[in-house]
């Protein structure tokens, strides 16, 4: 694959300081050559400009005109990439840069599939978010629920279909969001499926599923406090009861075998509050075993 990478370090989608360090800390795992050593191309266009927070009066969506802006940029940057043919790889920063990824893919696929891999569903809007952090929203605002501005990047909604995302490892949903997941019908993987079923069932059962919907492309999502915090004590909303860092690994062999996944995405990772960056560590492995590392 041509893998281009961007960071963005954004920390303006909640309130725990660190997490814009999260694309450096990747990097210093040594993203770069784990994915040349596979084989791959790898391009680093650095990271993305963040500007600093305003003063905001607006608690419903914290930092919204920052957050706007960086994720209309990224979104530009992603959209280059795709036309280019090239793989997104994106390294964040905390989550709400999901939402300028997604508007930077999907004017191009026009049946996106998502993998959400994640102890949220974030899918508040301003109406449903208990914090008003944005980092709790991309999902809802990629379906076109929430705030005009951040709705309407590259000047389309929605970005995703409902039925064409997939939730893995959910164990903090809110009410408002439990709401939203039975109205539209969206596919969760909570930790109890997770853990009745299998790590092997639910990923073969999400990838049949994803076919079945005929997508034209696959981005997958991937909080690292979807991890159990054992193994990535770096995130700014850890959740006990997660992944493991086996079953992540699994999960991310199975999608690499699918041949599905045509962008990707890291984000969550705060080293401010990682152990001897072993959060970005997790990250780095998991992309090994997403670009397809051989184990033998
Ligand atoms: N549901 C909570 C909220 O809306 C937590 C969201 C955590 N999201 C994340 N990307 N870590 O504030
Ligand atoms: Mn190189
Ligand atoms: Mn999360
Ligand atoms: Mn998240």
């Amino acid at each position: 694959l041509n893998i281009t990478m961007i960071g963005v370090p954004m920390d303006l989608g909640q309130q725990r300081r660190g997490v814009d360090m999260g694309p450096s800390a990747i990097r210093y795992a040594g993203v770069h050559e784990r994915l040349e050593t596979i084989g791959h191309t790898v391009e680093d266009l650095g990271n993305i400009v963040i500007e600093p927070a305003k003063e905001e009066p607006n608690t419903k969506l914290r930092n919204l005109s920052a957050v706007l802006k960086a994720n209309t940029e990224l979104a530009n940057k992603v959209n280059e990439m795709v036309k280019e043919e090239h793989f997104p790889l994106v390294l964040g920063g905390d989550h709400s840069i999901a939402i300028g990824t997604l508007a930077g893919l999907s004017d191009h696929y026009s049946n996106l599939g998502v993998i959400w891999y994640d102890a949220h569903a974030d899918m508040n809007t301003s109406d449903t978010s208990p914090s008003g952090n944005i980092h709790g929203m991309p999902l809802a605002i990629s379906m076109g629920l929430g705030h005009d501005s951040l709705v309407n990047i590259r000047n389309y909604a929605p970005k995703v279909k409902p039925e064409n995302i997939i939730i893995i490892g959910a164990r903090s949903v809110d009410e408002g969001e439990k709401e939203l997941i039975r109205e539209k019908g969206i596919k969760v993987y909570s930790m109890h499926e997770i853990d009745r079923l299998g790590m092997t069932y639910i990923m073969q059962d999400a990838i049949n599923y994803l076919k079945d919907r005929n997508v034209d492309g696959v981005h997958l999502s991937l909080d690292l406090d979807g991890i159990d915090p054992i193994y990535t004590p770096g995130v700014g909303t850890p959740v006990p009861g997660g992944i493991t860092y086996r079953e992540s690994h699994l999960a991310m062999e199975m999608l690499h075998e699918s041949n599905l996944i045509t962008s990707a995405e890291f984000v969550e990772v705060n080293p401010i509050l990682d152990e001897k960056n072993q959060t970005a560590e997790v990250a780095v492995a998991l992309m090994g075993s997403l670009f397809g590392e051989k184990l033998v």
